[in-house]
């Protein structure tokens, strides 16, 4: 029997983000190939005829998994019935600006879109956040949205998890398939933390450690960190423009492995709300290592922490700790 259509809402959907995670939505990448969907898409004013010229090409692109479009400018529109909320929409930083001008900006409209997605989406909708500052809007969602559980509150580190297992697999000359079990620890920013220490490659002798196949601890502990880190910058170098295809790739990932289920013996990075696992502090939306199984992320317990990787994580969970009172200063 044909499965009800799922409906998802997509913020920010007229931007390039949008424009590049709205056919791949609509193609089944998200939520799998059985799955029909129901899109809403939701902008500013400012963008409504762009959106509308989205709309279009979804109808001309006669997508058979797709039932239907909202496309609109009003938030209680937009969340209506959602059953997975996909947050790309946010104020960009620009010239002049101050990191408080832009946080401030972001929180109130975080903090708008979370009462409306705690009035109007489904029960159990599950809510993924892109927009930068990404963990940090995920946390003043969470914070308006009080009966959403904190369970269904995430925010985009997969890409740079993706990232990860790219730099990884280029080095090696390995298929990406074949590498797993990175880590993204922390902040969606020059701070997180790619961890390879537990990461491994399929070999056909088995599974082999990533650390013992590189060999080379100076590229581990440098330039691979330093790669992922600064990826995003390096390519609004080259592109002028932030990454588009790869995050609406990655957004689609999360929500599929959250939905679906994660592989057999195969952990995936999410900003998720933090429980103290690892010491880092509760209360943060912190990227962890997690697995998924019937719709619900557990952190992965007990890996071995050096000490190096400590401070690491450290440092990460402290920008997000001065991210996080920035906000709240924006509050009051
Ligand atoms: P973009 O400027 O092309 O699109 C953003 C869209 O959001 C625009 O159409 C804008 O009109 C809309 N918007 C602004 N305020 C809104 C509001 N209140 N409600 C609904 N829509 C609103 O930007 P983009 O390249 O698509 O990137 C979107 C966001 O994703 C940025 O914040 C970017 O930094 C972030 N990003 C995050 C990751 C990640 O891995 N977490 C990766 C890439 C980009
Ligand atoms: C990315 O990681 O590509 C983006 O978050 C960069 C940005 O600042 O938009």
């Amino acid at each position: 029997m044909a499965k009800e259509p799922v409906r998802v809402l997509v913020t920010g959907a007229a931007g390039q983000i949008g424009y590049a995670l709205v056919p791949m939505i609509a193609r089944g990448v998200m939520l799998g190939p059985d799955q029909p969907v129901i899109l809403h898409m939701l902008d500013i004013p400012p963008a409504a005829e762009a959106l509308n010229g989205v709309k279009m090409e979804l109808v001309d692109a006669a997508f058979p998994l797709l039932k239907g479009v909202v496309a609109t400018t009003d938030v209680v529109e937009a969340c209506t019935g959602v059953s997975i909320a996909v947050m790309v929409g946010g104020f960009p930083r620009k010239e002049g600006m101050e990191r408080k001008d832009v946080m401030s900006k972001n929180v109130a409209i975080y903090k708008s879109q979370a009462s409306a997605l705690e009035s109007y989406a489904a029960a159990n909708c599950k809510v993924l956040v892109v927009a930068n500052p990404a963990n940090t809007n995920a946390l003043i969602l969470k914070e308006f949205a009080p009966s959403i559980s904190v369970k269904n509150i995430t925010c985009l580190t997969r890409l740079d998890h993706n990232r990860a297992l790219g730099q990884v697999s280029e080095r090696l000359n390995v298929p990406v398939s074949d590498v797993k079990n990175v880590i993204i620890w922390g902040n969606h920013s020059s701070t997180q933390y790619p961890d390879v220490n537990h990461a491994t490659v399929k070999t056909p002798a088995g599974e082999k450690s990533v650390r013992e196949l590189v060999a080379n601890d100076e590229w581990l502990h440098g330039e691979f960190i330093t790669t992922v880190q600064q990826r995003g910058a390096a390519i609004i170098k080259a592109r002028k423009l932030s990454s588009a295809l790869s995050a609406a790739s990655s957004a689609c990932d999360h929500i599929r492995d959250w939905v679906l289920g994660t592989p057999e013996g195969t952990w995936v990075s999410m900003g998720v709300y933090s429980d103290g696992s690892y010491n880092v502090p509760a209360g943060l939306i912190y990227s962890f290592p997690v697995t998924c199984c019937n719709g619900i992320w557990t952190i992965v317990q007990g890996l071995p922490i050096d000490d190096l990787s400590r401070k690491k994580l450290d440092l990460t969970a402290e920008e997000l700790t001065e991210e996080k009172a920035l906000a709240y200063s924006c509050l009051s």
